[in-house]
């Protein structure tokens, strides 16, 4: 028998000699015992001769008599040989007497499962309700795991209707995809049907069962929208309510196909592995990401709400009415959600120049494409075991920017009607990434899917090599790796460029290696006013290469960053632009910190964010690299940031901006991050009034981090009050956004012992397995620490956090703290016999940060000039 199943083994996708139609569940979860049980019928159509049906089920007991197929070809009666369940394929093969007739035959299984602990399938979810805790089943199934629900057909491509039933207790919330058609009450238990979906992927069906409330709004064309949460709680999920309402109306036009489905609904649960899922119709968020309170959240909080919902709201369409083929094609789901995510956001809320945050986007997406053990945005995907890890920053973040380095190719029309017309296409279908390319050819007239595959079938980017001969601008492409390991990748790069203003600017297609432009029409003005020449490649960021300009070229850019010339994009691009060029030792220390100098009147948000960044990644590594001058860099560090954060203050000033206060709260941490006595002082002392009187004014949200994380650094064995004083905090604590923060800050300390306390804290019932992550934040005096204590707990560890993002997290948070070769080899040696699928990535990205970062150490360390500059930078006035 086995024989016959081999071809079904260790395969990607499914056959496709059968598919589904129709999906008729019905469902009985017992929220006491943690189980469940149900049945499926599924309306299939058999489109080739065979005797097998082979489906998707995973960790469910099917009752091999209830399976029973019906066909309503009238043929002799066909009968079940044998029912296989291959558990490492997750896949149940049913093999039949004879060939099933064509055409449409009923499919019915009988199984029960149990509401597990791992937050995906069918799970639950604990909560409080009317003081006691009890369990909520919630449904958690990108990427395989409706599986874990329900046999099924679990790929993207086989797209569906779905009726669902439910039986559960009559006292209780029951959510579905779709409205509500009949509710039936029999005693102490309901049963609730809802209405047929649309045709719509496994992936993306969604049960939601527990006590909530709710608020609601209708859009103008009368689309019900609700967010449920904890009860008693709605005030706290109005922020989101009205994001949702005005990204749906946007979506309709931006698209201009209207929402789909007749209700919107939004929840918040307790226990949730990700940050927040599209189900059509039911998007289900981890509560930080959803729940905003106008006394407890922070500014930050607020901004991760809104681009959160605007991410999901955006899969209604991109991703849910038009799916990818398959998992290869993800990025077209998630890339476009983020990308679309800050078109909406940009439209409600102008003042937070989120286009210009979008390049933190950028940059992480650069980040990781600059590691050898990247992948490109198209990535084969040969078992269902490997989809998870690639929801990554390539299919995120660099999917995201490819796309607005094509929407700024194209024009803003051209691309809008463009997209409006591949989702009328594809509507209630799939697509491929080359059928997008296709239609926006059609509507450009442009080679975009040559210019387009260049970045989505190879991985890596450019780095752009820059020199001026007289008025030639020679210009050479190369990949660009972190750890200076050279590679072979070309790219067609759409290059843009402007000179001494932004009215002065070219556009062009560098399609080889390397060119030569002619730019006589753009310098006229060089000569005679030299001083005031300057050249700005990659105008906007708009394109996802690096540039690395010739000395003069840059010492070009320098003055124009201090003569406040440049876009606030084009300044964060230049310094973060050089300090990935100094971490792959392409621009020295000493001319990173130089050019960091150039910001010190800089007094935007969006730019000093990034200057903050950069400053912390230098501060982290000259501890390794040059103890002797660590001091005095930060000390170079500290002067740089204090002016614009004495500028803000402590105290929020009436009716300053978003910015501003998510400003004063980067500053002022990286201040105590970077051990600035007084404000680590100031920290403490607020923190103290803070303790005694919670109501009190002094350490309002966008900043009570900071005076936490203060605390933890001047904690000791022999003192441990702050640490207590912080424990109680979180305890007490009832909203999650204010249990983060403490858990956030509690590894910043300098004794060892308090940091492995602080870790074991994250292992206990104390801390929900979504949130333990938060706690890894783990400073360079503790990551031995930490490294052992992974190691001791890990078997523990791996079986708790079983889902790729978390167990991802363990391992990037504590060992990408290393800097050293040694330390390699020790972790891969650990790691030899204990390496699975779910986070094989992550630790290879992992190790290989570590390895760019010695790497980085090396060179810093033959910098000649670094002791001298860095003395005349720390020591000017
Ligand atoms: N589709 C994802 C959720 C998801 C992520 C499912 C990973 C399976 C594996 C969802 O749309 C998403 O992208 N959520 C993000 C938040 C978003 C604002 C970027 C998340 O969960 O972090
Ligand atoms: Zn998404």
């Amino acid at each position: 028998m086995a024989e016959e199943h081999i071809n079904f083994r260790g395969q990607p996708r499914l056959p496709n000699f059968a598919v589904p139609r129709h999906y008729d569940i019905f469902l009985m979860p017992d929220l006491s015992a943690c189980l469940f049980s149900g049945s499926v019928t599924i309306t299939i159509d058999i489109l080739l001769p065979t005797r097998f049906l082979v489906l998707n089920a995973a960790d469910l007991s099917t009752d091999a008599a209830s399976i029973c197929l019906t066909t309503t070809a009238i043929t002799d009666s066909i009968s079940l040989v044998s029912t296989e369940v291959v558990e490492e394929d997750e896949i149940l093969v049913l093999q039949f007497d004879s060939d099933l007739p064509l055409g449409q035959s009923l499919l019915r299984i009988a199984f029960s499962g149990t509401l597990n602990d791992e937050m995906r399938g069918f799970y639950r979810s604990k909560y409080e309700y009317k003081g006691e805790e009890i369990n909520m089943a919630v449904t958690q199934f990108e990427s395989v795991d409706a599986r874990r629900c329900f046999p099924c057909w679990d790929e993207p491509a086989f797209k569906a209707k779905f009726k669902i039933t439910l039986e559960v207790p009559s006292e209780l919330v029951a959510l579905s995809n779709m409205p509500i058609s009949e509710e039936k009450l029999n005693g102490d238990l309901k049963t609730v049907s809802y209405d047929e979906s649309p045709l719509m992927s496994t992936y993306l069906v969604a049960i939601v069962i527990g006590h909530f409330d709710y608020i609601q709004g209708h859009t103008p064309d009368g689309v019900q929208v609700r967010v449920y949460t904890q009860v008693g709680k709605t005030d706290q999920g109005k922020f989101a309510l009205d994001v949702a309402l005005k990204s749906l109306n946007l979506y309709k036009d931006y698209f201009a196909v209207p929402y789909p489905l007749p209700k919107l609904d939004m929840v918040a649960i307790p226990d949730f592995a990700g940050g927040a899922m599209e189900n059509y119709g039911l998007v289900t968020y981890r509560e930080l990401a959803l729940l905003f309170d106008e006394q407890l959240s922070s500014a930050i909080n607020r901004q991760d709400v809104a681009i959160t919902v605007a991410h999901e709201l955006a899969h209604q369409w991109f991703g849910n009415l038009v799916t990818m083929e398959w998992w290869t094609h993800l990025w077209l789901n998630e890339g476009f959600a983020s990308w679309v995510s800050y078109l909406a956001v940009d439209a409600i809320f102008p003042e937070w120049k989120i286009w210009t945050q979008f390049l933190d986007e950028t940059s992480s997406g650069m980040t990781l494409d600059a590691l050898s053990e990247s992948h490109p945005i198209e990535v084969e995907i040969k078992h269902a075991n490997e989809v998870d890890a690639i929801f990554d920053s390539i299919s995120y973040e660099k999917g995201a920017s490819v796309i607005r380095m094509l929407h700024s190719y194209l024009g803003a029309d051209c691309f809008q009607k463009a997209l409006a017309s591949y989702i009328k296409k594809y509507a209630y279908a799939n697509a491929k990434t080359e059928d997008l390319w296709a239609v926006l050819e059609e509507e450009s007239g442009e080679p975009v899917k040559d210019l387009m595959s260049s970045w989505t079938k190879q991985q890596g980017y450019p780095v752009i090599f820059v020199k001026m001969n007289s008025n030639k601008l020679h210009v050479c492409q190369e990949q660009f790796l972190s750890d200076c390991s050279s590679a072979f990748g070309t790219w067609i790069v759409p290059l843009t460029l402007c000179c001494s203003s932004y009215e002065n600017s070219k556009k062009l297609i560098l399609t080889s290696k390397s060119d030569e432009l002619d730019i006589d029409d753009l310098i006229i003005n060089k000569k005679g006013k030299q001083e005031t020449f300057w050249l700005k490649l990659n105008t906007n960021q708009t394109g996802f290469y690096r540039v690395k300009y010739d000395d003069e070229l840059a010492a070009g850019l320098k003055y124009a960053i201090q003569a406040d010339k440049l876009s606030l994009m084009d300044k964060i691009g230049i310094i973060d632009d050089a300090s990935a060029l100094c971490v792959a030792c392409k621009v020295t220390l000493s001319s990173l910190l130089s050019l960091l100098d150039a910001y010190s009147m800089e007094s935007d948000y969006t730019v000093l964010s990034r200057v903050v960044s950069v400053s912390l990644e230098i501060a982290n590594m000259v501890d390794d690299a040059t103890p002797d001058l660590s001091d005095k860099i930060k000390l170079f560090l500290i002067k740089l940031l204090k002016t614009p954060a004495e500028k803000l203050g402590w105290d929020v000033k009436e009716g300053e901006s978003h910015l501003d206060t998510m400003l004063r709260a980067e500053l002022l941490m990286a201040l105590v991050r970077l051990g600035h006595i007084n404000t680590v002082k100031e920290g403490i002392r607020r923190f103290h009034i803070f303790l005694n009187d919670r109501n009190s004014s002094v350490l309002p949200p966008d900043i009570r981090k900071v005076a936490y994380v203060a605390v933890m650094q001047k904690c000791t064995l022999s003192d441990k009050y702050g640490y207590e004083s912080l424990l109680k905090i979180y305890r007490e604590a009832d909203q999650s956004q204010e249990k983060v923060r403490v858990l956030g800050s509690l590894a910043s300390c300098p004794d060892k012992s308090i940091v492995l306390d602080a870790l074991n804290f994250l292992l206990t019932d104390e801390v929900r397995n979504q949130d333990a992550f938060h706690g890894l934040n783990v400073t360079n005096q503790g990551r031995k620490t930490a490294w052992e204590w992974l190691k001791e707990n890990w078997e523990y560890i791996s079986k708790t956090w079983v889902s790729t993002s978390l167990i991802s997290d363990f391992i990037n948070s504590i060992v990408s703290l290393f800097a050293s070769y040694e330390k390699i080899r020790e972790i891969e040696e650990f790691f030899k016999n204990r390496v699975k699928p779910t986070f094989e990535r992550a630790l290879k990205q992992s190790l290989e940060t570590v390895k760019t970062k010695a790497h980085w150490i090396e060179g810093v360390r033959s910098d000649e000039s670094l002791a001298e500059v860095v003395s005349y930078l720390a020591g000017k006035a």
